[in-house]
């Protein structure tokens, strides 16, 4: 049976959570603070860069069943079930920052009145659902509610696909009259087989951290492993590949690069790291991860150095700055490090990014010089610094690239070029763990 469901947060998170559970048959009011971008929303813009949001979002406008607004209490008020889904951005010593979930928790018991389900589908540190609880029972003595953990597992550049298709649902679930809201809620998913693995609420949060720390833990592992056959003389590519034919291992996620960025690993790690300190128990693990990617993102700008000579008064030409391929998102892009690095270096850096160029000019300035096309960033370049695996490098026309450059070294940090085609074309090719 459809729900009234108030999705509060419409950043990446939460306008994917709206524009899906409507897209299920419920009614969904997706609340923020920022009118400009409820007035963009209710208009059909989406405020994020997602393949494919666009039109469920437009779609489901139609039918009536999905709106935004500012007015949080009147949504509150409406619904029998509050998705939390603001960020939680990491606080300086790497522990997450509750304050705006601890905003919404208090407008939620401002407004309490019958039953309602109160989802968190941020991603907390463990215990903090338990905090909900205590806190909405302390603000609304005498009401019924029930908190649940619904942490989410959505990869940007593919949220749409990993909301409609989720290899797991995860429910830290307390609460049998909870439990018949959430089957309603996610029927659709049912229908398709998708598990769904029910627990208490630390389990659930445990769950998310657990999972995205060993992603970066993979991730750092093969970096290492690249920049070890890189001083051995062995092809990263084939010693992954041939991991990756390990059923236990997986071939997923073994690609070397310059150091996962984005809004969740680097903000995950740090968080249970912080919570392995606080209940004093070793995360030395997580925390050498954490070092890891650090020295993977400052290693390209030191190789580019010794490739090129000293930087300085050379022009570099970055071709990718997004944290990923397929995303608009620079959150703690590795290009951010390098860029600090070459700049520091005296080098002038030119770049190019099919979605992410406007952001990055936000934090770079007129520091950076950012062309719409790569062969106008390449002109005059001395190096080509690969950062980002946009498609459309993959095929870059080097032939092309070789006449406009006025140097000849590229070091292609995601291996996505043609090394032999390069070195044919009289480049200095150096790309990651490659022979
Ligand atoms: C991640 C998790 O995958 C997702 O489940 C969680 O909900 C949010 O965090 P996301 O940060 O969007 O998703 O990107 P992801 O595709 O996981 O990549 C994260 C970083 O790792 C990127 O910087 C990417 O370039 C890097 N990466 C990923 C590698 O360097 N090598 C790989 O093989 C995979």
């Amino acid at each position: 049976m459809a729900k009234r469901i108030a999705v509060v947060g419409t950043g990446y998170v939460g306008l994917v959570t709206s524009v899906g559970l409507s897209d299920f048959g419920n009614y969904v009011v997706g609340v923020d603070i920022n009118t400009r971008i409820v007035e963009k929303l209710n208009s059909g813009t989406a405020t994020i860069y997602e393949h494919g949001l666009e039109e469920y979002l437009q779609r489901n406008l139609k039918t009536q069943r999905l709106s935004f607004t500012t007015d949080i209490d009147a949504a509150l008020k409406a619904a029998e079930i509050v998705f939390i889904a603001v960020g939680t951005p990491p606080k300086e010593d790497g522990s997450a920052d509750l304050t705006q979930i601890e905003r919404v928790v208090h407008s939620i018991a401002d407004n309490l009145d019958a039953f309602q389900v109160i989802i968190t589908k941020s991603t907390v540190p463990v215990g903090t659902n338990r905090w909900i609880e205590r806190e909405l029972t302390a603000r609304a003595p005498g009401k019924e509610f029930a908190v649940v953990s619904n942490p989410e597992f959505l990869r940007e550049g593919k949220a749409v696909q990993d909301f409609f298709h989720p290899d797991r649902v995860v429910l830290g679930c307390e609460s049998e009259k909870a439990r018949e809201y959430l089957e309603d809620v996610y029927r659709a998913l049912n229908l398709i087989h998708v598990p769904f693995v029910w627990c208490n609420l630390e389990t659930a949060e445990l769950i998310k951290y657990a999972s995205n720390a060993f992603l970066a833990t993979k991730i750092t592992y093969i970096n290492q492993m690249a920049n070890l056959a890189e001083a051995v003389g062995a092809d990263i590519h084939t010693v992954a590949r041939s991991m990756g034919m390990d059923g236990r291992i997986s071939p997923k996620f073994l690609h070397p690069g310059p150091g996962y960025g984005g809004s969740c690993f680097p903000k995950d790690t740090r968080a249970i790291a912080s919570t392995g300190d606080e209940f004093g128990v070793d995360m030395s693990i997580i925390k050498e991860v954490i070092a890891a990617n650090e020295i993977q993102k400052e290693r390209v700008a030191e190789r580019l150095a010794f490739l090129t000579g000293p930087l300085k008064g050379k022009t570099v030409c970055l071709l990718g700055l997004a944290f990923k391929a397929e995303t608009d998102d620079v959150r703690e892009s590795p290009a951010i490090t390098i860029v600090q690095r070459l700049l520091e270096q005296g080098a002038t850096v030119n770049a190019h990014d099919p979605e992410a160029a406007h952001n990055f000019k936000a934090l770079f300035g007129d520091r950076v010089t950012c062309f719409d096309t790569e062969f106008e960033a390449l002109a005059g370049a001395e190096a080509l610094l690969i950062v980002t695996e946009w498609n459309e490098y993959r095929n870059l026309d080097l032939a092309r690239a070789r006449e406009v450059m006025t140097g000849n070294v590229i070091y292609d940090t995601r291996n996505v070029l043609d090394s032999e085609k390069a070195t044919s074309l009289g480049f200095v090719y150096a790309g990651i763990g490659r022979v």
